[in-house]
């Protein structure tokens, strides 16, 4: 594959959305904004505590999916572990001080299907079934908010792009019918998105690029992981020459990486790589 294509695809970056974390590596740094987007979650403060939208915003695989993904499961597990609690002590204490959500669902808004299929997608999700409403938007519109009606929900809706805009007045009022306290994280590479979609401009969160360290040790564990290349310090320097130039995107450091991975010990690719400015254009444009 030559380095334009191989670049053509980060460019346009655009995983599958799933609510699971690709775990084939470690995930570097992240614990601060993890902390940071649980305490915009639960905090009760504020006239938009009824329905706080917040969106995560950043550059194309700078890993919004992956921190709403860690958040999310984050209240799954809490979520279980209280209905376990509750059900060993014989009793349901709906009342209680910890944050759990009745209700949680997660959906791609990238995707080329309409809003209809977004809805779909979530009743699946919350129901764990496909959904048998047919396909017109006014009844999965119903059927969405039957089943938020009343609840404290949390939902994610992945990837929220630009031209998906107008999807929002109806996604936005199937979420108006939840309890209080419910919340919606949206994950867009586009500031429009956020401004628009937010119920308070203090919540939108701006992710921040892996920090050098952090994008070494994801390099490391990528290209160094089961070999000796490590003991190579021609190879080694060059890898630390590449993460000086490309640290901050996980996105690019694993399509890195990886190319790396495939040319063995060659310290000629290597270095072909390293002074490959065309990654620099797909930072750019991400
Ligand atoms: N902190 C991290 N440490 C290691 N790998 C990470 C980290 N964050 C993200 N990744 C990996 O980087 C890739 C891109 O992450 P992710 O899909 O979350 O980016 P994104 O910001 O959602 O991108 P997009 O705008 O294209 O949706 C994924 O393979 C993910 O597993
Ligand atoms: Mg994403």
């Amino acid at each position: 594959m030559s380095g334009k294509s191989e670049l053509s695809s980060c460019r346009k970056g655009r995983l599958p959305s799933s609510s699971l974390v690709d775990d084939t590596y470690t995930i570097y740094g992240r614990l601060v904004d993890k902390d940071t987007m649980i305490y915009m979650l639960n905090s009760r403060e504020g006239q938009d505590d009824a329905l706080r939208v917040i969106p995560i915003v950043g550059a194309g695989g700078i890993g919004k999916t992956t921190l709403a993904s860690m958040v999310f499961h984050e209240y799954k597990s809490s979520t279980r572990y209280f209905r376990l609690r509750n059900w060993l002590r014989g009793f349901e204490n709906k009342s209680s001080n910890l944050n759990v959500f009745e209700v949680q669902g997660w959906a791609c808004v990238s995707d080329d299907f309409g809003a209809t299929c977004v809805i779909k997608s979530l009743l699946e999700y919350i129901t764990g079934q496909e959904s048998k409403v047919g396909s017109s938007l006014e009844l999965v519109q119903h059927e969405l908010m039957e089943k938020l009606r009343g609840k404290k929900f949390f939902i994610v809706l992945d990837d929220f792009r630009s031209d998906r805009l107008h999807y929002w007045d109806v996604l936005k009022t199937c979420f108006s019918v939840g309890a209080l306290g419910s919340r919606v994280l949206i994950t867009t590479r586009s500031k429009e998105v956020a401004r628009i979609v937010t119920t308070t401009h203090d919540f939108i969160y701006e992710l921040d690029e892996l920090s050098l360290d952090e994008s070494w040790f994801l390099f490391e564990d990528i290209v160094f992981q089961d070999r000796d290349l490590c003991k190579n310090r021609v190879l080694t320097d060059i890898g630390l020459d590449i993460i000086c130039r490309y640290k901050g995107l996980p996105l690019t450091i694993k399509k890195i990486g990886l190319l790396l991975l495939s040319k063995g010990n060659d310290e000629v690719e290597w270095r072909k790589v390293l002074n490959n400015k065309t990654w620099e254009e797909a930072r750019e444009s991400s």
